[in-house]
């Protein structure tokens, strides 16, 4: 194909402004109507510069897996996260992320995650003794504390009171205070003490705190113990050199964050399309009684609820909690029939795509079946967890946990909406204000 040094079409906006009101006001609106506009490939203006959303499974694999060395992680994502999760395994790059990713692989095996379902399945129904029936909760929050305990027990192998609430509300300040002096040109300085930025800043101190504390509390358990912070405490380089303090603080500030608040923002969105959607919620009812008659869960018994697993595959396909993902070239690269210099910034974005109907019939519908009655989509069309050497490493632990916390709670409760989520699209995508939700028992 011959290279076409013009620029991929796109929404005009403003003169150097170009889309910036857009982008701050309604970014996910903005990259759907980008897709639907354009197709495969389209370029927004706004004051930074220029931001490529790819929208073509073929493309996006281009990026992700077969020209991956050409890039490193999107701007949006070092810029909002660099203060947060520094070079932790999220974020970092080259040999340092190799190095890493290596010692934290075997806890993510297979064998590994099955032996956490007990603790995953203990912490949901402990969670549940606190509901009472017809009372109304955020079950945003409610699933945040479950993941949120999981990930400190698993990972870290600590039992911690959980701070769910806190830790939610200092990312959602963090995220929406550092993510608007992104998207928007007019900015003070982070120090300067409005409300946003003293409530952004009290969130940083509230995890920097709760980081240390875990980590002092692991020094001081003697060692031994097999858990991953304890791994990489323990772990050397080739000439017998510990991580240094900053590197184990990054590692689990990463470890804690992307360790539970993407899995509780998939279950909070399964439980917000559930009650929407009856007859879905009936047969998955069906299938968990049959398959537990009333006892809790295991691992294995996820193997025989195919229909459980439908309805998790079409939350993450309707509301991805990773709504989009970004990388930045370190090269010039030719894609499509454009010529893109080094440093563009390409956009492929879950939301976009996997709400495409040119990938999926009756796209807006929750459909659980579809996942049934057919092969699994290929290629690029469905990537909620990524893809190529960075796809996410928690898959099968999330998968896991949001299987056993559904089969744990279902068995006894149901949720009924209280008003339509609004959701917001921060770094990760979330409910403004929220899912509050009232409580039922089913028996
Ligand atoms: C439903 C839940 C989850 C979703 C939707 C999700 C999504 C993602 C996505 C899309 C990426 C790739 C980002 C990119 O390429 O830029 C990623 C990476 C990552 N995820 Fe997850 N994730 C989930 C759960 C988890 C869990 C439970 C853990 C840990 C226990 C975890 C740890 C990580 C880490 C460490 C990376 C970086 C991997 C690397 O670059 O080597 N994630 N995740």
């Amino acid at each position: 194909m011959e290279t076409n040094h013009h620029h991929p079409p796109g929404p005009h906006g403003l003169p150097w402004l170009g889309v910036t009101f857009e982008l701050v006001k309604n970014p996910l609106g903005l990259l759907e109507r980008m897709g639907h506009e354009y197709g495969a490939i389209s370029e927004m203006r706004y004051w930074r510069g220029g931001r490529i959303l790819l929208n073509s499974p073929e493309l996006i694999e281009q990026v992700l897996v077969v020209q991956h060395q050409k890039f490193i992680k999107g701007v949006l994502l070092r810029l909002t996260a660099q203060r947060l999760l520094g070079q932790g395994l999220l974020t970092s790059e080259g040999e340092l992320w190799r190095r890493q990713r290596r010692l934290a692989q075997p806890a993510f095996q297979r064998a590994r995650i099955a032996a956490y379902a007990p603790v995953m399945v203990r912490l949901a129904a402990e969670q549940a003794e606190e509901w009472r029936p017809g009372e109304r909760r955020d079950i945003a929050v409610e699933m945040m504390n479950i993941s949120l305990r999981v990930a400190i027990r698993t990972l870290f192998g600590l039992e911690m009171k959980s701070e769910a609430r806190a830790v939610g509300e200092a990312l959602t300040a963090i995220m929406r205070r550092d993510l608007r002096r992104l998207r928007s040109p007019l900015k003070l300085p982070p120090t300067f003490p409005t409300p946003a930025n003293r409530r952004a800043e009290n969130g940083y101190a509230l995890l920097e705190g709760m980081v240390s504390r875990i980590i002092e509390e692991k020094r001081s358990d003697g060692g031994g113990s097999d858990d991953l912070l304890s791994r990489l405490i323990e772990a050397t380089d080739e000439e017998g050199v510990h991580m240094s303090a900053r590197q184990l603080r990054d590692e689990t500030m990463t470890l804690l964050l992307a360790g539970h608040e993407t899995t509780a923002l998939s279950l909070a969105w399964t439980w917000y399309l559930l009650a929407q959607n009856p007859e879905a919620e009936a047969r998955l009812h069906d299938e968990i009684d049959r398959t537990l008659s009333g006892r809790l869960p295991t691992a294995d018994d996820l193997d025989r609820m195919p229909y459980l697993a439908a309805v998790i595959n079409e939350s993450l396909r309707l509301y991805p909690p990773a709504y989009t993902i970004g990388r930045s070239s370190v090269e010039p690269i030719d894609l499509c029939g454009y010529h893109f210099p080094r440093d563009t910034v390409f956009l492929m974005s879950t939301w976009v795509t996997q709400r495409d109907a040119r990938y999926f019939d009756d796209p807006l519908a929750f459909r659980p079946e579809r996942w049934l009655e057919g092969p699994a989509p290929e290629g690029f069309r469905y990537f909620p967890f990524g893809g190529g050497p960075r796809r996410c490493i928690g898959q099968p632990f999330a998968l896991m946990e949001a299987g056993l916390v559904i089969a744990t709670l279902t068995a006894r409760f149901r949720f009924r909406l209280i008003r339509k989520v609004v959701p917001e699209p921060l770094v990760t995508l979330r409910p403004r204000d929220g899912i509050p939700m009232v409580v039922e028992e089913r028996r």
